[in-house]
């Protein structure tokens, strides 16, 4: 009897291994779907809005689940504090040339160098529509911390930064002239 029922269960997961994952999770790329697996095998398996909560970002939205939202919004009660000084905007772009924080080499520079990878949302004042945070996270207006975070936490593939760290203050303020310079164009 118990080997019996070690070999059902090993049936069972084979068969979500090879045939029924794939049913289920039609759309969701073979990687993607190893990757919710590595969170629970039956979100690998079903790849549901759920499950893409627990998926990176990019592994969610690819699943055609939207990610938690929580990730890149301001906490409760957060009382966004970005002074605007000539230091401050000089020390957020230090932060927007740093490659060390992104886990794939990238730093905002890479992209967004000269006004680059936006689209003319970013020439209107926020919060307001961005096409990415609509399209991973459900969010339809986003602050623009919160567009820093989502950029940490999709494209720079890193943690978001702490709401009290330095560091997105100072890209805050960077990214405010880097606006203005962009609404010009
Ligand atoms: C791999 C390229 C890439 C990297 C690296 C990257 N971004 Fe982005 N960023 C994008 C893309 C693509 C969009 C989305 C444009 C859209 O959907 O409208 C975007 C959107 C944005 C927006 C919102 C623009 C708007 O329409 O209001 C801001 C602000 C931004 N990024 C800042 C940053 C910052 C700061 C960093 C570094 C922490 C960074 N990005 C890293 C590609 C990148």
């Amino acid at each position: 009897m118990k080997n019996l029922s070690l070999l059902a269960k090993m049936a069972v997961s084979s068969a979500l291994a090879a045939g029924l994952a794939p049913a289920l999770a039609a759309g969701c790329a073979p990687k993607c779907r190893a990757k919710c697996a590595a969170y629970s095998s039956k979100c690998g398996a079903k790849c549901s809005a759920k499950c893409g909560a627990k998926c990176s970002p990019k592994c969610g939205a690819k699943c055609g689940a939207k990610a938690n939202a929580k990730l890149i919004q301001r906490p409760a009660g957060y009382k966004p504090n970005y002074p605007i000084t000539p230091a401050t905007v000089a020390a957020g772009e230090l932060v927007f040339k740093n490659t060390k924080l992104s886990s794939n080499g990238m730093a905002c520079a890479t992209c967004h160098t000269g006004g680059g990878s936006y689209q003319k949302s970013f020439a209107m004042p926020f919060p307001h529509k961005v096409e990415m945070a609509a399209g991973t996270y459900g969010l339809n207006s986003i602050h623009l911390d919160e567009a820093i975070q989502m950029c940490m936490a999709g494209p720079m593939a890193a943690k978001p930064f702490d709401w009290k760290s330095p560091d997105l203050a100072n890209l805050v303020a960077f990214m405010t002239e880097e606006q203005k310079k962009f609404a010009k164009r």
